[in-house]
C-alpha cells in the first residue's frame, strides 16, 4: 500500500514538472524551419508581408517556388522544402538586391533612420518572373 502511496506521490510530482516546464516554454518558438536569408523570428505577419511582395514583384502564385508537399493525401505546398530550384534562386535575388541598395543607395534612410530599400524585386522584374527577357 505504502509503496503505491510513494508512487502516485512521484506521479504527482512529474506531472507538476511537466506542466511547469510546458508554462515557461516561450509560446513563441521559431515557427519558420528553414529561413537562410530572412530573420529567423520575423514575424508571421511580416514573412506574409514578403511573400506577397514577392508574388505581386514578378506576377506568379507561391508554388512558383514553392514545392507541392510530398505528402499525396494534401494539396498543400510544403513551403520549408527546398525542392524547387526557384526558391534558391530568390534567395540569391535577396541578397542582390541588399547589397544593391546597401551599396549604391545607402542615403535612403525614414524618419527613424533606418535604411529604406530603394531597389526591390519590382524595380527589375515589373510583374514577370523573366526581366531579361524583351517581349
Ligand atoms: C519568388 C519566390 C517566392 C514566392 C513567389 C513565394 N515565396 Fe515563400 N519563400 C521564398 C523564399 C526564398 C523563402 C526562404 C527565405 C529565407 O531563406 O530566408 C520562402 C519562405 C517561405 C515560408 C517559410 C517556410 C519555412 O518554414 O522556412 C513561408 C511560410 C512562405 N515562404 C510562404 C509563402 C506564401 C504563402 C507565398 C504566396 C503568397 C510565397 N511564400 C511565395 C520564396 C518565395
Ligand atoms: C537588378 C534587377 C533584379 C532585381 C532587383 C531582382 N531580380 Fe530577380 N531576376 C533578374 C533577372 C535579370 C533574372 C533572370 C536571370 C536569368 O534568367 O538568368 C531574374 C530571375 C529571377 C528568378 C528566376 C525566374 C526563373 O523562372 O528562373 C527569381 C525567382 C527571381 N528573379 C526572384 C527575385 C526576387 C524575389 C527579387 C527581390 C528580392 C528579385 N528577383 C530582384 C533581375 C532582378
Amino acid at each position: 500500500m505504502t509503496h503505491i502511496k510513494k508512487l502516485s506521490a512521484a506521479f504527482a510530482f512529474i506531472a507538476i514538472i511537466i506542466v511547469g516546464v510546458a508554462a515557461t516554454t516561450p509560446p513563441d518558438e521559431p515557427k519558420h524551419k528553414n529561413l537562410k536569408v530572412l530573420p529567423k523570428d520575423i514575424s508571421h505577419e511580416d514573412l506574409d508581408k514578403v511573400m506577397d511582395n514577392f508574388k505581386e514583384a514578378l506576377g506568379v502564385k507561391c508554388n512558383f517556388c514553392h514545392a507541392p508537399s510530398k505528402d499525396s493525401t494534401n494539396h498543400h505546398l510544403d513551403f520549408a522544402s527546398d525542392d524547387k530550384p526557384e526558391k534558391n534562386i530568390a534567395r540569391r535575388m535577396m541578397k542582390m538586391t541588399a547589397k544593391i541598395n546597401k551599396k549604391f543607395f545607402s542615403y535612403s534612410k525614414n524618419e527613424a533612420g533606418e535604411a529604406e530599400p530603394v531597389v526591390t524585386c519590382i524595380t527589375c522584374h515589373r510583374g514577370s518572373p523573366h526581366p531579361e527577357s524583351k517581349k
